[in-house]
C-alpha cells in the first residue's frame, strides 16, 4: 500500500475508472476516451479503429507486479486523491453469467470448464475471482454519495437503457457536456463505442493484450452486450440464490442492481 501511495499519483487531470470485471469495463474506457478526445479526432484517425480498449486505457494492475491491495481496489481514488472517479456497475446475474463463459474462455484447455452450477455456488457463499463483489460495489457507491462531484456512479443497464441521457451525464461530469441535442455528437460518442463496432473491428478480432499475468485475446472482452443473457443459462434456483444474497447484501445502502427486465 505504501509503495503504491507513494509511486501512484492521480494528476488534477486524470480521470480514474472503476468497475468489478466483467460489469463492462471495456465500454467504459472505450465511452470515455471517446467522449474526451472526440474533438480532436476524425473517423480515420480513431485510436478505437487501431486498439483495444484495453490498450488505450490501460488497467492500472497490468502496471503493477502484484494484485491490489483490497484497500486500493475499493476505493482507489480516495486512497490516491483522484479528483474525476467514474464506476460502472451491473446487475449480479449478468456479470456472474459474464464471468463465467469468461473464466472457461481463459482456462480453455488447461482444466475441465467450471459449470454454471458451479460458478453460481461460488459467487452465492462470497467467492469469486477478484471478489468480493459486493464490497466493491459497495464501497464505490458509498464514495459516490459523499463525494457526488468527484464520484460517478453509472450502471450497465441505465447506459443500455437510456443510453443518450447516460453519455450526456458522463460528459458533462468530464467536463466535455455536448452543447447541441440536435447536432448528433452523442449518436456518434455511442456508435463508436459501441459492442457492435467495436466486436467487428479488425484490432478486437486478433490479437492479445496482457492482464495480471495473463495473455487475454481482444475478442475475449466482446461477448454478447446485453442485458438480461442470465436467462438463457440460470434455472429460478440459481436466480434465486443470487436475488437473495443481492438483497440481503444491498439491504438500506439505497443501491439496487436490478436488470430491470
Ligand atoms: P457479456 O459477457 O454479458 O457479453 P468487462 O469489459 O468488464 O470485461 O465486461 C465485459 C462485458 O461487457 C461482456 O458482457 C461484454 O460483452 C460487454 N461489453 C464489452 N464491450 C461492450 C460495449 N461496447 N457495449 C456493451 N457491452 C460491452
Amino acid at each position: 500500500m505504501a509503495a503504491f501511495r507513494s509511486q501512484f499519483e492521480c494528476r488534477n487531470d486524470d480521470v480514474f475508472l472503476a468497475s468489478f470485471p466483467k460489469t463492462g469495463t471495456t465500454w467504459l474506457k472505450a465511452l470515455c476516451h471517446t467522449i474526451l478526445h472526440r474533438h480532436d479526432q476524425e473517423e480515420e484517425e480513431d485510436i478505437l479503429t487501431k486498439k483495444n480498449p484495453h490498450q488505450v486505457v490501460p488497467t492500472l494492475w497490468s502496471f503493477l507486479s502484484c494484485y491490489l491491495p483490497e484497500e486500493v481496489t475499493r476505493s482507489p481514488a480516495a486512497a490516491a486523491g483522484c479528483r474525476k472517479l467514474v464506476y460502472l456497475a451491473r446487475n449480479p446475474k449478468d456479470t456472474v453469467v459474464s464471468m463465467w463463459h469468461f473464466y472457461n474462455q481463459v482456462h480453455k484447455g488447461s482444466a475441465g470448464p467450471l459449470s454454471v452450477e458451479r460458478a453460481v455456488e461460488s459467487f452465492c457463499s462470497g467467492v469469486m475471482p477478484w471478489g468480493p463483489f459486493y464490497e466493491h460495489v459497495l464501497g464505490y457507491w458509498e464514495e459516490s454519495k459523499k463525494r457526488p462531484d468527484e464520484v460517478l456512479f453509472l450502471k450497465y443497464e441505465e447506459l443500455c437503457g437510456e443510453p443518450k441521457e447516460q453519455v450526456r451525464k458522463l460528459a458533462s461530469f468530464l467536463g466535455r457536456s455536448f452543447p447541441s441535442t440536435t447536432d448528433g455528437s452523442v449518436e456518434k460518442v455511442l456508435w463508436r463505442s459501441s459492442f457492435g463496432r467495436l466486436k467487428e473491428l479488425e484490432v478486437n478480432k486478433y490479437g492479445a493484450v496482457g492482464e495480471q499475468g495473463l495473455h487475454l485475446s481482444h475478442t475475449i472482452y466482446f461477448r454478447k452486450g446485453t442485458v438480461g443473457d442470465w436467462k438463457n443459462y440460470l434455472t429460478s434456483d440459481m436466480a434465486r440464490c443470487i436475488d437473495q444474497v443481492t438483497q440481503n447484501k444491498l439491504l438500506g445502502t439505497g443501491l439496487s442492481l436490478d436488470d430491470f427486465l
